[in-house]
């Protein structure tokens, strides 16, 4: 049985106040909760949020990560700065990262091998755009930005990696795809990636975002593809972000 992961990405909010504030709201709420809950903070609260997190059972990692170790790459966080800091996950590929700053599919790649490398567990994020959709092509888009992974790691690497569904019509636009609509695509991921190596189907997590809220996780959850979520503005209230890590 796979277990259900329900990520929090805060994407570019929040204040030293505020994030220390949602972190002390979701660590007072968590209780006893069967899903594994994450969060993502912009990199420079990391080490605030690592502090706060000490002990707990939330886990937390990066909105990104660079494709580099070390060197002249200003600007850039590589995955064992992330390490340094006790993170465990790193998301690559989001569609903000892909569509406002020009990152393809092999970049994406090459930061999923340089998170693996540094013992991080990578949160690849595929997903077709409204267009591609009506045009028919969503298997094809999503195949793709699989492919340059699978040709760069290897389908092995799956195994410990989390991929996360998320169609870019959804995210952040209050449109999410309906249960069935999601559950299809990732049965094709997970259909996909076993037709080369059925274990790792098996094992690998696929995570839902888009527009995920209190009052839809569950019936997204229940779908047999659906590993969990990876969630954008209602992660940044507690109570709702609790409320969806309560229905995994
Ligand atoms: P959203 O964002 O939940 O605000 O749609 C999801 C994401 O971008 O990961």
């Amino acid at each position: 049985m796979r277990r259900i992961l329900v990520a929090g990405n805060w994407k570019l909010n929040g204040s030293l106040q505020s994030v220390r504030q949602l972190v002390a709201d979701i660590k007072a709420g968590l209780g006893d909760l069967k899903a594994d809950v994450a969060v993502c903070p912009p990199y420079v609260y990391i080490p605030e949020v690592a502090q706060l997190l000490k002990g707990s059972s939330l886990g937390y990692g990066a909105q990104d990560v660079s494709d580099q170790t070390a060197g002249a790459f200003t600007g850039e966080v590589s995955a064992p700065m992330l390490n340094d800091f006790g993170c465990k996950y790193a998301i690559v590929g989001h569609s903000e990262r892909r569509s406002l700053y020009g990152e393809g599919d092999d970049f994406t790649a090459r930061k999923f091998a340089a998170t693996r490398k540094a013992g991080l567990i990578p949160i690849l994020c595929v997903g077709e755009l409204l267009e591609e959709r009506e045009q028919g092509i969503t298997e094809q888009v999503v195949s793709r930005q699989l492919d340059a992974v699978i040709q760069l790691e290897g389908v092995a690497a799956l195994a410990d990696a989390v991929i996360a569904y998320e169609p870019v019509w959804a995210i952040g636009t209050g449109k999410t795809a309906s249960p069935q609509q999601a559950q299809d695509v990732h049965a094709f991921i997970r259909g996909k990636i076993a037709a080369l190596d059925a274990a790792v189907a098996e094992k690998v997590q696929i995570l839902y975002g888009g527009s995920v809220k209190g009052s839809n996780a569950a019936e997204l959850f229940a779908m047999a593809d659906i590993d969990g979520g990876l969630i954008g503005g209602a992660s940044l209230a507690a109570e709702e972000f609790l409320t969806i890590c309560r229905a995994g």
